[in-house]
């Protein structure tokens, strides 16, 4: 007797079918081994095939009592390089390393993956409302792809960045400000990426929460005060009720190196 044992139905309708066939041949097929395994192994083809859109991974590095960056905006470094070094992991995993404008002007990150070995960089991609990142930001000159997505329909500037190699992908402005996340999230799903690690201050985090577009937050918590004056996680509306507040459930919880490693997501039963 012939047997196939699978985990998962492949979510691409165009690859529907193969158990059945296998049936039809006359071979014992079994399915849903280890289904939510493969599941997790795969969180971001699933979810762009399921939902439309890819799986948003959120890292934040921050104090103790939360704060990711001083009030003039130094962050580097808040984790030490246990936490940086994981946290490079999943940037190598991703198709896709997003940051804000904010970050980018405050910080001109790198974003590529620097790990021995790599063979694969992600796409870099800005969210840059109305072109202020300049072409010599350094996400754009690396080693690469980088795009940026923007409302402005600024031609020296484009003119500037398509110099540069910087891809531009324009979508509409949100009524609440900033770029349409829903959009840009279904642009990046169209150019077939599965995973999206988020690398951004707290006004990005937080609307990304707010919109419910934040599958995971991954936080490396270091063994330091800031202080209340020093910048949140996330900026997120004010609340009336706690009824009204981000529901979470913690994953895990692991030391990395000195840090603290959490990972939560968004509590769909409490939302
Ligand atoms: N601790 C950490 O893990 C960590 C990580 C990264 C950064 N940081 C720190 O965070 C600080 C920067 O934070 P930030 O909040 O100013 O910057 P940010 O979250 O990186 O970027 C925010 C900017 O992105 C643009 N944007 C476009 N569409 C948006 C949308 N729908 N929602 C939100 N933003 C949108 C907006 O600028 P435009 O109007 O120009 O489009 C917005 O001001 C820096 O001090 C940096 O060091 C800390």
């Amino acid at each position: 007797m012939r047997r196939v044992v699978y985990a998962a139905d492949d979510p691409n309708p165009k690859m529907r079918g193969g158990a059945a066939a296998l049936r039809g041949a006359g071979l014992e097929v079994t399915g849903g081994l280890l289904a939510a395994e493969a599941r997790e192994l795969n969180i971001g083809f699933f979810s762009r095939h399921e939902r439309g859109r890819p799986w948003v991974r959120v890292k934040l590095g921050a104090s103790l009592d939360g704060r990711t960056a001083l009030a003039d905006g130094s962050s580097q470094w808040i984790t030490g390089e246990a936490a940086r070094a994981d946290a490079q992991l999943y940037r190598a995993r991703s198709s896709v390393i997003l940051t804000g404008s904010g970050t980018v002007l405050k910080d001109n990150p790198s974003l590529n993956v620097r790990i021995d070995g790599a063979v694969r960089q992600p796409l870099r991609a800005v969210l840059d409302t109305s072109l202020r990142v300049p072409p010599t930001a350094r996400m754009y000159t690396l080693d690469g792809l980088a795009t940026v997505f923007t409302a402005s329909a600024d031609e020296a500037r484009i003119a500037a960045l398509r110099q540069a190699r910087v891809q531009i992908e324009t979508v509409e402005k949100s009524a609440a400000g900033g770029l349409d996340l829903p959009a840009v999230m279904a642009r990046l799903a169209a150019l077939q990426a599965n995973e999206i690690w988020v690398e951004a201050g707290a006004r990005l985090a937080g609307a990304l929460l707010t919109a419910r577009l934040a599958d995971e937050l991954v936080i490396y918590l270091a063994p330091c005060m800031l202080g209340p004056q020093a910048l949140p996680l996330a900026e997120l509306p004010p609340l009336r009720h706690l009824s009204g507040r981000v529901h979470l459930r913690f994953l895990s919880a692991e030391l990395i190196g000195v840090d603290l490693r959490i990972i939560a997501r968004p509590d769909a039963g409490q939302a």
